[in-house]
């Protein structure tokens, strides 16, 4: 594991859009797994000043988002399809086709669950962009008593609801479901970059790096993984 604990948002921005650029530079066919959430927003703003910049061509890039809020549709702000078409996608030159989301608004959840799986199965994520909630969850893998493989249907937390109801006008319109994808496909990407930003996770990010392995503490899994980067701004 390396841990690079960094002074600033702007900092870890910048350190983690430099390593995912090195990676698509690298290997420009890769598969990239991505994420929402507040953190990894100015990640996204250096990556498209790079492709802005001529340094940075998207255009092989497949990419798989980590999960959906159930119940809102695409084209709803707070989806997180329209995060990442705010974010990113309608700002690079990705190959609209290579974008995968899970579609939390599908009539039958488990086969689509069944189906995001088998996609990401065939491709294989090469780098995994990871945040990490108040009580660590990746994705929306939230504390539970086991670590759930698969692409699946959750009941958020509490605290995730509670968390997340500052992007919402009335707290009350925060979804209670999401879809998620499952720490099996998190833990066989190849590469995994976690970016935490504040104070205020401190404490749950020495927990899930230095703590028990335990479900209780989602993120903790991935001190199995023999190629995580963590890159944390106070
Ligand atoms: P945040 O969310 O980036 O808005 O803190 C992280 C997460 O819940 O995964």
């Amino acid at each position: 594991m390396k841990v690079y604990h960094v002074p600033s948002y702007d900092v870890m921005s910048q350190k983690a859009a430099n390593l995912i650029s090195a990676q698509i530079i690298l290997y420009p066919q890769s598969v990239l797994g991505l994420a929402t959430g507040s953190t990894p927003i100015g990640v996204y703003e250096r990556l498209v000043d790079k492709h802005n910049n001529g340094e940075l061509d998207c255009g092989g890039l497949t990419t798989f988002n980590l999960d959906e809020y159930c119940g809102l549709s695409e084209d709803d702000p707070q989806s997180y399809h329209y995060f990442m078409k705010s974010h990113l996608f309608s700002k690079v030159n990705i190959n609209k086709e290579k974008i995968h989301l899970p579609d939390a608004s599908a009539k039958d959840i488990e086969k689509e669950c069944k189906r995001y799986d088998s996609q990401i199965e065939a491709c294989g994520i090469d780098l995994q962009l990871l945040g990490i909630g108040n009580n660590g969850h990746i994705g929306f893998n939230e504390p539970g008593a086991v670590f759930e493989g698969d692409t699946h249907c959750v009941d958020l937390d509490e605290s995730t609801i509670l968390a997340n109801a500052r992007f919402f006008d009335d707290p009350n319109d925060v979804p209670r479901k999401a879809v998620t994808m499952g720490m099996k496909s998190i833990m066989l990407a190849k590469r995994i970059l976690l970016v935490a930003n504040g104070e205020a996770k401190r404490a749950i990010l020495e927990k899930s790096l230095y703590g028990p392995i335990t479900p209780l503490v989602p993120a903790s899994i991935l001190q199995l993984h023999p190629d995580l980067t963590v890159v944390w701004s106070d």
